[in-house]
């Protein structure tokens, strides 16, 4: 049983620096556990809250096996809960409510303006990101933070108001940014969808971190910029990706 990463997530790191006694959190989007375990480790030491939101179904828009494939197998689904589990330490169970299902469905479940920390890493299409950050958006308290994942490019230089309904439909294309594998290698894919929403749901008030693909907002505030703040996390530890051999620039 592996219960956390040696290296810090983003979330994690935040968390730490801004936490306040009896927070109540939100992650939509666990996949394996990892960083939930990470985020409850915290969230246990300020007497908090975890709610965690997924359907480990996967994403709707991957079919590839190696990937965060769909399925609406229940045996598959079974094994994925019991993954994420594994991955939580025990010690951690009562501070974590895991709530399987649709994030649109279970989101407005969730009272209005009493999360202190929303952090939205579930799907990643443009109109589902949208809506998950629409429903996110009234649960957050005043200087609450919303925030998220694979915030992978940069809105005005990748030109992403240009792109197709179709690129917007998929998890991840291949454009310049700051995608990552799953060894946390930074490679030029981006979340088109996940950097559409954001920048259009906040009109551009919006902090992001490129390349470790993280976005925040605090609810009331104007803070734009750059996170550099939150390097710690695992996304720096990969190798980053060859631009000399291969611009993808010229994919554009
Ligand atoms: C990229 S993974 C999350 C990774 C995790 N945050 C981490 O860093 O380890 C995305 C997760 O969102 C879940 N997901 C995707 N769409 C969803 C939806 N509509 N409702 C609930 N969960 C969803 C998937 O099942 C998957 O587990």
């Amino acid at each position: 049983m592996i219960f956390g990463d040696t290296q810090e997530h983003w979330i994690k790191s935040l968390l730490k620096t801004f936490g306040r006694e009896e927070m109540k959190v939100v992650q939509v989007g666990a996949w394996d556990g990892h960083e939930t375990e990470q985020m409850a480790q915290i969230v246990s030491a300020f007497n908090g809250k975890l709610i965690v939101i997924d359907w480990f179904k996967g994403q709707i828009s991957i079919d590839d096996e190696n990937d965060i494939f769909y399925t609406e197998d229940e045996e598959v689904i079974k094994q994925r809960i019991k993954t994420f589990w594994s991955h939580i330490n025990p010690k951690h169970h009562d501070v974590i409510d895991l709530r399987i299902g649709d994030s649109k469905e279970l989101i407005p479940q969730i009272e209005d303006n009493s999360v202190d920390f929303f952090h939205i890493d579930g799907a990643h299409e443009y109109e589902e990101v949208k809506r998950d950050i629409s429903l996110a958006f009234p649960k957050v308290k005043l200087n609450g933070f919303i925030c998220g994942d694979d915030y992978s490019g940069d809105y005005e230089y990748l030109r992403i108001n240009k792109l197709t309904d179709e690129q917007l439909s998929q998890d991840t294309i291949l454009v310049p940014g700051y995608g990552h594998d799953t060894d946390g290698n930074i490679t030029p894919h981006v979340h088109a969808g996940v950097v559409k929403a954001v920048w259009e749901f906040f009109f551009g008030d919006v902090m992001y971190n490129l390349p470790q693909n993280k976005w925040c907002h605090v609810k009331g505030h104007t803070l734009t910029g750059n996170l550099g703040a939150f390097k710690g996390g695992k996304k720096f530890e990969g190798e980053d990706w060859d631009w000399e051999k291969d611009d993808p620039h010229k994919k554009l």
